[in-house]
């Protein structure tokens, strides 16, 4: 069994590296699965990762800057295209292969910097994760959210796999009110190939303040809300909630004008094997909002999130005082666990390919 406290991610995989606003000509280091990475907007506006590490004196490319030819060593001015490749050595004409640098590649579309961290010859497009709603600001205005965070990538994966936290954790936000309620909420999971669906239903009930306040439910009203969550390995978490009048039909169409509703894209890229970067777009599908409605939703819930994230990292710091000693599992960890069975199942996957090549 690995270590929870440690698990690692499988390398052969899209990560998010930024979202697209970050990436900009001035570089930006980040550490993306144990490794020093660079991004850099080029002079044509395309996005690039570069190790950030000089081939001539192992200097952070993060420290140069961008010029015309591409990313230039602030120490003696060595410069790299987005390829990786050396296009320039002050005061030489030869540039030995060796001078190139490793290149991760990149797609950036819908506010995302994707990049592969792995073998680049089993690069798989149809695993990139589609969130179209980032592009679709008339009907989805988003916010795009960022955090740092001393937590194993899997506990925030597995922090979303289970609401049953949120008359606990967010006692004091989202989760007040009916606690049992929640809990016991009707919940339908299925497995997926790349990892778990599930909804829950809570049919007929009094919606939260917040519903009520975004959506503008009359006086008294009930509605039918939905939670949906899907996983999709190795970090990507994807999330439609909201609520309809009831009698308007939400459990056979919940594509309709009106009520609430809320997109968040999850993803939690592995920094170290203890820490992470979490990113999430919040796209507002509530009617009739304004600019200052957008921000005021997003700050509630970067606010929620602060409450999860108090409780994953003082969970990851008692998980590595004792990694080894066994957990309980209860009956609402079902979606938990089988999210946490398919990144098992890929990490030793990775590894028992690795072995065999060596
Ligand atoms: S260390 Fe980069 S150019 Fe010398
Ligand atoms: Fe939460």
């Amino acid at each position: 069994m690995p270590n929870i406290a440690t698990l690692p991610a499988p390398r052969n995989a899209w990560y998010v590296g930024a979202w697209s606003h970050e990436v900009t000509e001035k570089p930006l280091a980040r550490t993306i699965l144990n490794e020093k990475v660079v991004l850099f907007r080029d002079r044509e506006g395309k996005a690039a990762a570069l190790e950030d590490r000089c081939s001539h004196r192992a200097t952070p490319l993060s420290l140069g800057e961008v010029t015309e030819r591409g990313l230039e060593c602030g120490y003696h001015g060595l410069t790299f295209n987005g390829d990786g490749d050396c296009v320039f050595i002050p005061g030489q004409d030869s540039i030995p292969p060796q001078a190139c640098i490793r290149a991760y590649p990149v797609v950036e579309r819908q506010g995302f910097v994707w990049l592969w961290t792995g073998d680049p010859e089993r690069i798989d497009d149809a695993t990139l994760i589609d969130w179209p709603w980032n592009d679709d600001a008339e009907n989805w205005p988003v916010r795009y959210g960022r955090m740092h965070l001393k937590c194993n990538y899997m506990l925030v994966m597995e922090n979303l796999m289970d609401l049953t936290h949120i008359p606990y954790i967010h006692r004091k936000t989202i989760g007040g009110g009916d606690q049992m309620g929640q809990v016991n909420a009707e919940m339908i999971t299925k497995r997926t190939e790349m990892g778990v669906h599930y909804i829950r239903w809570m049919d007929g009930i009094q919606p939260p303040p917040t519903y009520v306040k975004a959506a503008g439910f009359a006086e008294g009203v009930k509605v039918d809300r939905w939670q949906e969550f899907e996983y999709v390995a190795p970090i990507t978490v994807l999330q439609w909630t909201g609520a309809l009048e009831n009698g308007r039909g939400a459990r056979q169409n919940r594509n309709q004008d009106g009520g609430f509703s809320l997109r968040i894209y999850h993803g939690a890229t592995p920094e170290t094997d203890t820490s992470c970067h979490y990113y999430f777009a919040i796209n507002n599908g509530c009617m009739a909002r304004s600019e200052a409605d957008n921000d005021k939703l997003f700050e509630e819930i970067w606010n929620t999130f602060l409450e999860d994230i108090d409780f994953v990292e003082r969970q990851q710091a008692c998980l590595e005082t004792d990694p080894e000693r066994p957990l309980v599992d209860i009956k609402h960890d079902s979606a938990r666990i089988h999210a946490r069975r398919k990144i098992e199942r890929m990490v030793a996957a990775e590894s028992a390919m690795a072995v065999a090549a060596e």
